[in-house]
């Protein structure tokens, strides 16, 4: 009887066995089963996200208006300047013509190694606060460095003679012209753009526009760019307009651009369309008669 009773508990027991095997065995394909759920839905995601790039790639290279892009932000163009060359314009002939300065060659170039962005964080630090100051209400902004309005103190003034120097001996040495027989001209700015649509006529910096045309003193300039293009702001590179199609330069913080200022180099900037652009414009001319000096201590 206690044997039976034993055999029954025993066959009782077997029988929980049997269930936990069973219970354990649905678990495993229960788990596998979610398992390869889980392997399904990974795939999709992965899928989705191929296709999202494919998609973005695609859009990107509908970038269609952009022939070349010279120089990207992420480069560093160190320790010479990256030149490409271009026929000069007539536009020089309509001008008294200065040698060692007129332009003989023409071209267009761009340096990271000439401004720190040490420099130009401090640059763009006074700027920020000479705009603020201006007031303006958003687009284009642009603070005359000449305007005899501004005071920017002696820091200001002297940072930025040091690299007007620097600039001028870069355009002399890539152009091959005499650094005395060039001069700082007007006008001479900080520019500060945004998003904001533009009001004026002014601010509409995205129409394609040739500065010796604009301002007949002009023979080269150079632009100094405070921000990083792709992080402070988007839009706003700087596109040369040629026949054959339209190129690019990426702005970068202390990246410093600089070109012949004639016909032969049409250009524009596209509309900011993030963030904010800041840039000094800074201009010279063999004329000796359209010379400026450099903004002097207040
Ligand atoms: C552009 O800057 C102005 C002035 O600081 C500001 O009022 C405006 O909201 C800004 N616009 C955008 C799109 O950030
Ligand atoms: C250059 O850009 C302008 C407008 O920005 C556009 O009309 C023109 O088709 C572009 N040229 C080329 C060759 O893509």
């Amino acid at each position: 009887m206690a044997l039976l009773r034993m055999r029954t508990a025993q066959g009782a027991n077997a029988t929980e066995i049997e269930k936990k095997i069973k219970r354990g065995n649905a678990l495993r394909q229960g788990s596998a089963w979610r398992g390869s759920r889980g392997l399904a839905a990974l795939l999709a995601v992965v899928v989705v996200c191929v296709c999202a790039a494919a998609v973005w790639l695609y859009v990107s290279s509908l970038d269609s208006e952009i022939t070349e892009t010279l120089v990207r932000q992420a480069e560093l163009v160190s320790p010479r300047p990256r030149v490409y060359s271009v026929p000069c314009s007539e536009d020089y002939e309509n001008y008294k013509r200065y040698p060692g300065c007129t332009p003989l060659k023409c071209g267009r170039a761009v340096t990271d190694a000439v401004v720190t962005r040490e420099e130009s964080q401090v640059l763009k630090r006074l700027a920020e606060r000479g705009l603020a100051l201006a007031g303006s209400d958003g687009g284009a902004s642009i603070l005359d460095l000449h305007s005899g309005a501004l005071s920017m103190g002696k820091q200001f003034v002297n940072i930025y003679r040091n690299v007007r120097e620097r600039i001028q001996a870069e355009i002399a040495e890539t152009f091959g012209l005499d650094p005395t027989l060039l001069y700082l001209t007007k006008p001479t700015f900080f520019s500060r753009i945004n998003g904001t649509i533009a009001k004026t006529q002014h601010d509409e910096y995205w129409h394609p526009h040739i500065d010796k045309v604009t301002y007949g003193s002009f023979d080269y300039t150079s632009l100094l760019y405070l921000s990083d293009y792709g992080s402070d702001f988007t839009g706003g590179r700087f596109i040369f307009m040629d026949d054959n199609g339209n190129r690019t330069v990426e702005p970068r913080a202390g990246r410093v651009s600089f070109f012949s200022s004639g016909t032969e180099n049409l250009h524009r900037v596209e509309k900011v369309e993030w963030g904010t652009r800041f840039a000094i414009t800074v201009s010279f001319t063999c004329d000796p008669a359209h010379g400026i000096s450099d903004p002097a201590i207040p």
